[in-house]
C-alpha cells in the first residue's frame, strides 16, 4: 500500500478540496478524481483484494467511511454552489416592480376635428342630420345649380382648382364650398330637409389668412313654411351654443350670395381694444357666417316647386370659428402637422362631445 495514502489522510485531503471548490465545474473535477473509475477512493477500494484476509474487514470499513464522507461532502457542496448561483441570478435578473411604467404615447384630436364634432353635436341637438358630398365635384353642382351661371363674376371669386377636361369637354373641379351638398341633398331625397354638411373645400389661394384647402360646414332647412325668422332663431341659438355665451350680441347684415334671396351675413359682437380680440364684449363686429333664404332658382334647379317649398341655408368656415374659440392666431399652422402645435392646441380623445343627438335622428 506504499503508493496509496492512508484512508484518514486521503479523507482530509479530499474534504479540503471539496470545501475549496468554488464552482460546480471545479467540484465535478474533484468528484471524478475521488470517486471516478480511476479515482483515489475507487483505487483504495480495489486495493482491498491484495490485503491479507484478516486485515480486509477493518480496512474495508475505513475505506467505506472515506467514500461516504467524501460523497456526502460533494453533495452538500453541490447544493450550496447551486443555491449561490441561483441567488446571484435572481439578484442580477430581478424585476423592479416599483419602477414607473413607460408613458403610453397618446394621440390628440386635431382642433378641426374637435370643432367639426362640436358643430355637429350642436346642430344634432337642434334636429339636423349629417350629409356628405364628394370633394371632386362638377360644374353643375358647384356652380350652375346654385344659380351661378357661366360668366357669373362669382365664379372668378372662387379661384377654382380645375382638373383637365374629359372627353366631352367637361372639367371636374375641387369643390370651392360645401354648398353643392345642398344640391345633392335636394336632388336625391324628397323634402323636408334639415341637414348639415361638414367637409373639406379648396381654393387656389394661399396667404396669411387663406390655405388652398380649408373646411366649411353647410346647413340647409327646407319645409313648407320655413321663413327668415327660423333662420334667425336657428343661427342665434347656434352661435350662442358654440361660443358658450347666452348673451352673445349678434347682427344680421344684408349681403349677397347668388344662391340665396334675401342674403345676409352674421356678425358677432367683439372688442379689439389694445389689439386683442375679445368675443362677446365691446362695440365692434366680426363676421362669422353667410346665410339666406334658398333662391327659388336653386329650388327649381333641384326639381322643387318654389310655390310649395321654401327654406334657408348657411355656410361657415370651420378654421375661422376654431381660431376664434380656441385662440389660435395663425391659420397656416393648422396644416403644418407640427406635433408640438398639436400637443398644445389638440384635445384629449375622451373629451369629445356626444354625437348621439345628431346621428340617431
Ligand atoms: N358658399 C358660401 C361661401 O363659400 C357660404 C354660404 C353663404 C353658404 C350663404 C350658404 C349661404 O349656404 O346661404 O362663401
Amino acid at each position: 500500500m506504499a503508493d496509496l495514502d492512508t484512508p484518514e489522510k486521503l479523507k482530509t485531503e479530499l474534504l479540503a478540496e471539496v470545501a475549496a471548490a468554488d464552482s460546480l465545474a471545479v467540484l465535478e473535477e474533484v468528484r471524478v478524481r475521488a470517486l471516478g473509475q480511476n479515482g483515489a477512493v475507487t483505487r483504495l477500494m480495489k486495493a482491498l483484494g491484495q490485503l491479507p484476509p484478516e486485515e480486509r474487514k477493518a480496512q474495508g470499513q475505513a475505506n467505506n467511511a472515506v467514500k461516504v464522507a467524501v460523497s456526502e461532502a460533494i453533495e452538500a457542496r453541490k447544493a450550496a454552489l447551486e443555491a449561490a448561483a441561483l441567488d446571484a441570478r435572481l439578484a442580477h435578473e430581478r424585476i423592479d416592480v416599483t419602477l414607473p411604467p413607460r408613458p403610453e404615447a397618446q394621440g390628440f384630436v386635431h382642433p378641426i376635428s374637435q370643432t367639426m364634432d362640436e358643430l355637429m353635436a350642436i346642430f344634432g341637438e337642434m334636429g339636423f342630420t349629417v350629409a356628405e358630398g364628394p370633394d371632386i365635384e362638377d360644374d353643375f353642382h358647384n356652380f350652375t345649380a346654385l344659380n351661378i351661371p357661366e360668366e357669373h363674376p362669382a365664379r372668378q371669386m372662387h379661384d377654382t382648382f380645375y382638373f383637365p377636361a374629359d372627353g366631352d369637354g367637361q372639367a371636374k373641379l375641387l369643390r370651392t364650398h360645401t354648398s353643392p351638398v345642398q344640391i345633392r341633398t335636394m336632388m336625391t331625397s324628397p323634402p323636408p330637409h334639415r341637414i348639415v354638411a361638414p367637409g373639406r373645400t379648396y381654393r387656389c389661394d394661399s396667404d396669411l389668412t387663406h390655405t388652398p384647402m380649408f373646411h366649411q360646414i353647410e346647413g340647409l332647412v327646407i319645409d313648407k313654411s320655413t321663413h327668415m325668422g327660423h333662420l334667425k332663431g336657428c343661427l342665434e341659438d347656434f352661435c350662442r351654443a358654440y361660443f358658450e355665451m347666452d348673451d352673445l350680441p349678434l347682427r344680421f347684415r344684408p349681403s349677397y350670395f347668388p344662391f340665396t334671396e334675401p342674403s345676409c351675413e352674421v356678425d358677432i359682437g367683439c372688442s379689439r381694444a389694445g389689439g386683442e380680440l375679445k368675443i362677446g364684449a365691446g362695440d365692434d363686429w366680426l363676421e362669422i357666417l353667410g346665410a339666406g333664404m334658398v333662391h327659388p332658382n336653386v329650388l327649381a334647379n333641384c326639381g322643387l316647386d318654389a310655390g310649395e317649398w321654401q327654406g334657408f341655408a348657411f355656410g361657415l368656415g370651420i378654421e375661422r370659428v376654431a381660431m376664434l374659440k380656441y385662440g389660435i392666431p395663425d391659420l397656416r399652422t393648422f396644416f403644418e402637422t407640427d406635433l408640438r402645435w398639436l400637443r398644445h392646441y389638440g384635445f384629449a380623445a375622451l373629451d369629445q362631445p356626444s354625437l348621439i343627438g345628431g346621428l340617431a335622428r
